[in-house]
């Protein structure tokens, strides 16, 4: 199979490597596939690597009079396009935090589609009513000032922790800054409408492995090595001196906990 970067539709995505398993990189919040960008060519190397934008953050714009993106819309439109790169073998399915929301809605319609799960910083229970109501407020102030800042100023102190390095923030802004405002927006609304996946983990029948970070303000330690029990043979990690951006902060080693992956 020969990938190559693509924006068709439905969504814009980096493809790299020519041979090896073939893996799909699922962002955060408020993300896009740069997220990804320390594992691409490492894992390119010896992997087919898929990295898309989900819809409305990054390089993929909302359909015309969409409102709000909820996780299940994220696993449509990631199956339309696998569709539409012609693949139909099983991914290894990688997601942080909001990839690994779209992770349950994927494995709940799209089971065929999903060979392993790595799952990095994220929650299988839904959000409180307070915190949707709060991310529904944000939504509305992002669009009423037309600025990314009202989801920076909710999302920036949950997503570093004290020890970071400023240029972590500064890569999270940029990010933000790169998508669309009512992307933004409809991104915010659709993770105050995610469900608890919690009933669904015992059925999981693949190999998963669950990587947390030591200071995860967001999806703690404990709170992972909880969910991730449940999901038959699923190893947890917790990596010390992170929190929820592994990928970004500590590329070096989180690359190291996926030498795993060979033998799935
Ligand atoms: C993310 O990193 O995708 C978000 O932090 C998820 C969330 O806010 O629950």
């Amino acid at each position: 199979m020969s990938l190559t970067t693509t924006s068709i539709p439905p969504l814009h995505c980096i493809c790299r490597g020519s041979t090896g398993p073939l893996l799909l990189l699922v962002h955060g919040f408020p993300l896009h596939h740069q997220q990804w960008i320390h594992q691409l060519n490492y894992l390119a190397a010896n992997h087919r690597v898929l990295v898309p934008d989900l819809r409305g953050l990054g390089q993929s714009p909302l359909f015309p009079g969409q409102t709000q993106v909820t996780m299940e819309d994220h696993a449509d439109d990631l199956n339309a396009l696998l569709d539409a790169l012609g693949i139909d073998e099983p991914v290894h399915y990688m997601g942080l935090s909001m990839g690994g929301y779209v992770a349950w809605q994927m494995l709940r319609k799209y089971p065929a589609r999903v060979r392993s799960l790595v799952l990095c910083h994220t929650r299988v229970i839904a959000d409180t009513p307070e915190q949707a109501a709060g991310r529904f407020q944000v939504a509305e102030r992002t669009l009423e000032q037309q600025s990314a800042e009202p989801v920076l100023e909710a999302m920036l102190p949950r997503l570093l922790h004290a020890g970071v390095s400023p240029t972590i923030g500064e890569e999270v802004r940029q990010m933000a800054y790169d998508s669309p405002i009512n992307g933004l927006a409809a991104n915010a609304r659709g993770l105050a409408l995610r469900v608890d996946a919690t009933a669904w983990l015992s059925a999981i029948q693949i190999p998963a492995l669950a990587i947390s970070g030591e200071y995860d303000g967001i999806s703690s330690p404990s709170e992972m090595q909880a969910w991730s029990a449940k999901i038959p043979g699923c190893r947890f990690i917790s990596l010390p001196g992170v929190g929820h951006l592994s990928p970004m902060e500590a590329p070096g080693l989180f690359n190291q906990t996926l030498t795993e992956l060979a033998s799935w």
